[in-house]
């Protein structure tokens, strides 16, 4: 089966096309495609949800073209339907996200659907960024499996008893840790991502010479907060006045050290306790180097007997193969005159 993923909930915009192969379990990415704003909101220092859009407007029918081109070489006029013929269905995004991005997305997939008479499938960006460990990995990942979902909007932990078997665990009472990482990067004065903003300035920091509180660190159930952190980072930058270049270092390192600490301590306990074989990784923070490689180390630690999975770094930020490998694995068409956007989108 061969699936054209769109994803646009947030400011990319991505297509993408991805060939399940029965006979192996394997997926094949033939294509993938992604535009971002990151420029224009790095001088904004955050997302405008409106500018998100009016450049998703823009980005959409070129990303999906040099998508298409990717996967066949030749999608001109006479080559086209020949193209189109060799895609079964159509994936999109329809939800959790920003309401205008998301129905770009949703629109251009209901059109080609509509146009080309393609089944459509809906899918859950959360899901989406579980799935991203598939691409590679499909043969290799045992049920039951625990997902850490971190990114800008979500810290999600849930369990996976199968494909469409989905238990949330818990996630954030406030702040995602990306969100997190974004905030602290702007009292910092490093430019929007904070995220990998923080992980640069941190490769040079010493983390050790400010300590941060470890919000729910010990709490026994698996929610997390990152407010508190951000605050106290806040307080800390207002006592010392100016910041210089060695003082940004060690408190980016200080604060990455807190976030992943967090994050390794109650995903490895969730796994313990729900004794299952694979730790897959997702979301925009799991491209973080610190996070990928004291997660594995601390489950040889743990002795955990589950295998982590990390997504290539390229899948863990918002991408549209993600999307079409959550379709494959979740296969639910509903007609094109059914797709709805919805940005309040949850597990459920
Ligand atoms: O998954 P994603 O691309 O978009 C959402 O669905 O939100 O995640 C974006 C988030 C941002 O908050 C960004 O700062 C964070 O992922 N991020 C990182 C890194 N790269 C991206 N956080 C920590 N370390 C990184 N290297
Ligand atoms: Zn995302």
């Amino acid at each position: 089966m061969v699936i054209l993923g769109i994803e646009t909930s947030c400011d990319e915009t991505g297509v993408a096309i991805v060939k399940s192969n029965s006979t192996n379990d394997k997926l094949t990415l033939l294509a993938n495609k992604v535009s971002s704003s990151l420029s224009l909101h790095s001088k904004t220092g955050g997302i405008i949800p409106e500018f998100a859009a009016r450049e998703q407007v823009k980005y959409m029918i070129p990303v999906l073209e040099s998508a298409l081109k990717e996967f066949d070489g030749d999608f001109s006029n006479s080559h086209r339907s020949s193209v189109v013929n060799k895609i079964d269905a159509i994936a999109v995004t329809v939800g959790p996200g920003l309401i205008g991005s998301l129905l770009i997305g949703a629109e251009t997939a209901r059109t080609l659907a509509y146009l080309w008479n393609k089944p459509i499938i809906p899918v859950n960006h959360l899901i989406g960024h579980i799935y991203a460990n598939f691409i590679d990995k499909a043969n290799e990942i045992e049920f039951p499996a625990l997902s850490l979902i971190v990114s800008g909007g979500h810290t999600d932990l849930v369990l996976l008893k199968d494909h469409g078997k989905i238990k949330w665990l818990g996630g954030t009472r406030d702040d995602a840790a990306g969100e997190a990482f974004d905030k602290i990067g702007r009292i910092l004065g490093l430019p929007y991502p904070g995220g990998p903003s923080i992980e640069n300035a941190a490769e040079n920091g010493n983390s050790k010479k400010f300590e941060f509180p470890r919000p729910l660190l010990n709490s026994k159930d698996f929610d997390f907060s990152f407010s508190g952190l951000k605050t106290a980072v806040f307080n800390r930058v207002k006592t010392l006045g100016h910041l210089d270049d060695e003082t940004i270092t060690n408190i980016s390192a200080a604060v990455q050290e807190a976030i992943v600490e967090v994050l390794i301590k109650k995903t490895l306990d969730a796994a313990k306790k729900y004794n299952v074989n694979s730790v897959l990784l997702g979301g925009g923070v799991a491209s973080n180097n610190k996070l990928r490689e004291k997660l594995k180390l601390n489950a040889i630690r743990y002795k955990l007997s589950a295998e982590i999975f990390v997504p290539q770094k390229f899948l863990c930020t918002d991408n549209a193969a993600m999307i079409a490998s959550a379709a494959i694995y979740n296969y639910k068409e509903v007609p094109w005159q059914k797709i709805t956007a919805n940005p309040e989108l949850y597990f459920n």
